[in-house]
């Protein structure tokens, strides 16, 4: 079984393809994160205007990388959402269109359920991947941590879960971003905010946990907080604008608030999946979505979780087409999620 998957729900033009829902043939991504980074954020229009350019190059490398042609696929995967309205649809009338005039079965996938199954992943034909050694068992306590969604569930098998906990407002990798924003250091927050953590100390200032109910979190206190901190550092009060912050301050001081506030949002989520792990006994712990990429979460979960956990390779975490391929794979194999190619419509807002 090989499937193709296709990705557009943000800036990344992406497309991979997957054998066997295990077996990674390519994963090839066109960014358009330089045009965006000047505006601090992804400016929808000139996302979609990209997509339009770089999508049917993006598919001919994902079949060049695989060394395979059309004939050799079994159906074609997409995302539907959530995304960017704009974004998503350039994906989708693709994938509508060489379902149709190929001949090949397509499904509808979730962007987010997308992320969990990147962690199916386990072998490659590709060189510079460090995979995991085997696929997750049910059941699977997934850590959903990306710019767009943060969220605790457990899988009971596959197409099978149930969402314990979501973020009451600021998706992690949102508060990354608009710390990094605060603090000067451009966008997205995320890489920078970490490597520069790696210069500061996390005992510097006493940031809060936000005391949320269940599994349940919220992070718009901790990045309020952050920046109170911020201003106090100064000498200013919490009228100065956040905006004019940066060229007042340190970067040895950036550099402990960077830290700080790393510690704490990924403490954040790390006290909620270790009260879920114990709760629900899952065989197996996955970490998905952008933020997952972040090592502090990856050593607070090890210290936290008595049990292994493997993580996968970072250009899977960020959003990719391979996760829309491994996901397309267990649709396949189940028989879940077939659409009309005459009919697939975007959902900007689709939940899990
Ligand atoms: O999953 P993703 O690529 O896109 C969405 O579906 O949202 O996640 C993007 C998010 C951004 O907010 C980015 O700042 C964050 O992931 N991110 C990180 C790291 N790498 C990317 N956050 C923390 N540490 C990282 N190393
Ligand atoms: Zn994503």
């Amino acid at each position: 079984m090989i499937i193709l998957g296709i990705e557009t729900s943000c800036d990344e033009t992406a497309v991979g393809i997957v054998k066997d829902g295990n077996t990674l043939l390519s994963n090839v991504v066109a960014s358009s994160m330089e045009l965006h980074a000047q505006y601090g954020g992804v400016v929808p229009e000139i996302a979609s205007r990209s997509h339009i350019e770089a999508m049917i190059p993006t598919i001919e490398n994902a079949f060049k990388e695989a060394k395979i042609n059309w004939k050799q696929i079994d159906a074609i995967a997409v995302t539907y959402g959530a995304g960017l309205s704009g974004s998503l649809l350039i994906g989708v009338m693709t994938a509508r269109t060489l379902a149709k005039t190929l001949d090949k079965p397509l499904y509808g996938a979730n962007h987010v359920l997308g992320h969990v199954y990147a962690n199916f992943l386990t072998s490659t034909t590709l060189g510079g991947y460090k995979m995991p050694t085997k696929s997750p068992t049910f059941p699977i306590l997934a850590i959903i941590v990306s710019g767009g969604h943060s969220q605790l569930v457990i899988f009971h098998d596959h197409f099978d879960y149930q969402v314990l906990g979501v973020t009451l407002d600021d998706a992690i990798g949102e508060a990354f971003d608009k710390v990094s924003k605060m603090l000067g250091l451009g966008y997205p927050g995320g890489v920078v905010v970490s490597k520069l953590a790696l210069k500061g100390n996390h005992k510097s200032f006493n940031l809060p946990i936000a005391k949320v109910e269940g599994f349940n979190f919220s992070f718009s206190g901790l990045k309020t907080a952050v920046l109170r901190q911020a201003q106090v550092l100064i000498g200013e009060d919490y009228t100065f604008p956040s905006i004019k912050l940066s060229e007042r301050l340190k970067m040895s001081q950036k550099a402990d608030l960077a830290a700080s506030f790393q510690y704490i949002a990924i403490k954040t989520i790390v006290d909620k999946a270790k009260k879920a792990y114990n709760e629900f006994h899952p065989k197996s712990i996955v970490i998905a979505g952008g933020v997952a990429a972040n090592q502090e979460l990856r050593q607070q979960l090890k210290e936290a979780m008595n049990q292994e956990i493997d993580f996968p390779d970072i250009k899977l975490c960020t959003d990719n087409g391979a996760m829309i391929a491994t996901l397309g794979c267990f649709m396949y194999q189940e028989g879940r999620g077939k659409v009309d190619p005459d009919y697939l419509k975007i959902e900007p807002n689709l939940k899990m």
